[in-house]
């Protein structure tokens, strides 16, 4: 079989752990799909730029569409950030010019996922995200095949682990918020939009994808209801382990009676419970469905390695041949969602 070839634009933390992966298990990733994966060239803002990886037999473009309309790519690779400029514009362009698309980019997904899934599938071509929500977790896998037969009724848990982090260690530190905020910022942890993190937005755009699939719906970022971390203190997480609870940014998505809810706020959930026990920058996704019950799915939701995973999936599936419509049905069948009022939780 022709080897599938990939051009990555983005070679941040995620893309040099794509890369990692293509170099080190060639032989593997062949073994397991029959087609060899390579790639043919990359894309990033500074070329002068030292990157933990060897780069030299790839080629280089400046700009990203560019690299994404190649005749040498088969799959356009995204994985620059951002929901607007240069991913999108490369997006839409790889998906025009007959290109599959894998991305971890869940700013891209939460404003753009109904247009982008209505051209991939005009054009026959798949777009996957697999690495855009909860990391390494392939909770997109799970609710897409694995719990296809499932109505579902609820998806819940901790979907960024910045937030988790700064929660967790004031109340194992008892430092007040700044202070951890300040160490997150130091190790790495936060945005470049630290608002992102702490305000909610990035585990909101995370909820809003897993609700599309979940529910049968058009993605509705705007109508999640979010509450960020920065109002927590020190006091609140104390009074809450006084009671038996923890403080988790916690988003809920479930269709009521009412409409579709969907909430990322900081909840008060039992401290002896999964969710409770969660620690670090860990994520944990909690999924209820008709004949399945409850799953819980645990691991790494950022970071190289597991990130990097994540995005080699979908890139297997489709060296594989594997072609599944975009939020798990046709886009066009997408129903338009009715927002359900939220009350305090
Ligand atoms: P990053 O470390 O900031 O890397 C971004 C890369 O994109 C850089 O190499 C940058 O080039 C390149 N880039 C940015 N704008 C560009 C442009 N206009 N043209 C060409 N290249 C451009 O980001 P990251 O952490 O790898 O994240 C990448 C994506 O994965 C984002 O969508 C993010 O939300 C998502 N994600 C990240 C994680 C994680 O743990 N990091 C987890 C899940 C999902 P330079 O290097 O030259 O500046
Ligand atoms: N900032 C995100 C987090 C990165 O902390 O979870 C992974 O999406």
């Amino acid at each position: 079989a022709s080897p599938l070839r990939l051009g990555i634009a983005g070679l941040g933390t995620v893309g040099i752990g794509v890369v990692k992966i293509v170099q080190r298990h060639a032989e593997m990733l062949e073994a397991r799909t029959g087609r060899k994966v390579v790639i043919t060239a990359v894309s990033a803002r500074d070329r002068t730029k030292n990157r933990d990886a060897d780069l030299s037999s790839y080629a280089w473009e400046v700009d990203p569409v560019a690299l994404a309309t190649r005749e040498d790519v088969d799959v356009f690779v995204e994985l620059m950030g951002g929901h607007e400029g240069a991913a999108k514009d490369a997006t839409m362009a790889a998906l025009k010019a007959g290109k599959d698309v894998v991305t971890a980019n869940k700013a891209l997904l939460a404003h753009h996922g109904q247009a982008l899934a209505e051209l991939a599938e005009g054009a026959g071509r798949v777009i996957r995200f697999e690495a855009a929500v909860a990391g390494g977790i392939p909770v997109i896998k799970a609710l897409t095949e694995g719990l296809a037969g499932n109505a579902i009724r609820r998806v819940m848990g901790v979907m960024n682990g910045t937030c988790n982090y700064i929660l967790t260690r004031m109340e194992t530190a008892g430092l007040p918020y700044e202070t951890v905020f300040e160490e997150a910022r130091q190790l790495g942890y936060l945005e470049a939009d630290p608002q992102l993190d702490v305000g909610g937005i990035d585990a909101g755009h995370k909820l809003s994808i897993l609700a599309a699939i979940a529910f049968g719906t058009k993605v509705s970022f705007e109508h999640v209801v979010l509450e960020g971390i920065g109002c927590i203190s020190i006091d609140d997480i104390r009074r809450a382990a006084d009671m038996g609870y923890k403080i988790k940014l916690l988003g809920v998505a479930q269709m009521t009676g009412r409409g579709l809810e969907q909430r990322m706020m900081p909840c008060l959930v039992p401290a002896a419970s999964p969710l409770g026990q969660l620690q670090g920058g860990t994520n944990m996704v909690v999924i209820e469905g008709d004949s399945v019950g409850q799953i819980v799915l645990r691991g790494a939701g950022a970071g190289e390695g597991p990130t990097a995973s994540a995005v080699m999936g979908d890139v297997l599936d489709i060296a594989r041949g594997t072609r599944l419509p975009t939020f798990g049905q046709p886009a066009a069948r997408l129903a338009d969602p009715i927002p359900a009022a939220v009350s305090a939780p």
